[in-house]
């Protein structure tokens, strides 16, 4: 069973991708049941004829048991100036979560989508005492799909030519867009931008969501497909290389902080953290991300 704690925007989304491909049973779990109930009753007019599963909406966290994921996309308020902004409320509501999830469900992989996710994986991981493996951030893939995009965009290639477009360290201000890995069409990029065209996508990039919601509210589809995207490879048992958010034991030279790195995830959470060959200043500046979001967890 997949279960969602958030049944806002982005946990109805990925509720939505999970039973309009028929991957399990969907729980979706809300502060006010209300919401949980109706978005479950809108979403299981999107159950395939040929589909054996079924959504449920509650507010009660007993019914996580037998959840083989939970993803967390619940929020206590919003933010309007930075991610972190709301940090300690959020770090309280994550603890809250692990307890129940430990005590209904301890065997479960668990996807951090709530904000700051950085911060919430780290609190989430030490709190519940679960596998660093098994507690898995996504939100630098949604950066990684943003970075390739603005590659396309700019070379007027299509997506399908890049390949490593990968963003480490924070969800937030302090990411770190990886160009020295990537080839458009099996070239490298670098020797297709220069440093000014380099600063300009990380600028972009880094404010993809301040840009959009001058046009809607929040963003909702790229990371619900992202987060779809991993829970597909862990029900049906495949690889799949992204860029994840993880509590970090000696990698990238980092200890007791978790923040997007390489990883491959299999069926039983991340199976492996890859390292890659960083240039001088994408090293110094993953270590002022990896700084950024230890300031943060000091300082809830
Ligand atoms: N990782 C990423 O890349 C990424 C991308 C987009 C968004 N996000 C984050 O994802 C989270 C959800 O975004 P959203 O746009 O879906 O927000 P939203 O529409 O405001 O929904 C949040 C939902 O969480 C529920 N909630 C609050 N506290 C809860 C609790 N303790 N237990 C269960 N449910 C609770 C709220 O319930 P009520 O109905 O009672 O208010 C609400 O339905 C936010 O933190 C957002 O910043 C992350």
């Amino acid at each position: 069973m997949i279960s969602i704690i958030g049944s806002g925007r982005v946990g109805a989304s990925i509720g939505f991708l999970c039973v309009a491909n028929a991957l399990d049973d969907v729980l979706l779990i809300n502060r006010s049941r209300d919401k949980a109930i109706g978005e479950s009753l809108d979403i299981a007019n999107a159950i395939p004829a040929s589909s054996k599963f079924s959504i449920h909406g509650t507010d009660d966290y007993a019914e996580l048991s037998g959840s083989d994921i939970v993803v967390i996309a619940a929020s206590t308020v919003s933010y309007t100036k930075s991610r972190t902004e709301n940090k300690n409320p959020q770090v309280d509501m994550i603890k809250e979560i692990a307890k129940k999830i430990k005590q209904y469900c301890p065997s479960a992989i668990i996807l951090m989508v709530s904000n700051p996710p950085d911060v919430l994986t780290y609190f989430f991981q030490k709190e519940s005492g679960f596998s660093r493996f098994k507690v898995i951030g996504i939100a630098s893939s949604l950066d990684s799909s943003r970075f390739r995009y603005f590659v396309s965009e700019k070379l007027s290639v299509p997506q399908s030519s890049i390949n490593n477009a990968l963003v480490l360290g924070e969800h937030g201000d302090s990411m770190v867009p990886i160009f020295s890995n990537v080839t458009v069409e099996g070239k490298s990029l670098s020797s297709m931008i220069n440093d000014v065209e380099k600063k300009y996508i990380t600028f972009d990039i880094r404010n993809y969501w301040k840009t959009l919601r001058n046009y809607k509210s929040r963003s909702q589809f790229g990371i619900a497909k992202n987060v779809y995207d991993v829970i597909n490879t862990i029900i049906n048992t495949r690889e799949l290389f992204l860029t994840a958010s993880v509590v970090l034991e000696g990698e990238y030279g980092e200890n007791d902080v978790a923040m997007g790195v390489p990883v491959k995830i299999n069926q039983n959470g991340v199976s492996e953290i890859h390292t890659i060959v960083l240039d001088e200043s994408e090293s110094s500046m993953l270590k002022e991300s990896s700084k950024k979001i230890r300031d943060d967890i000091n300082s809830v």
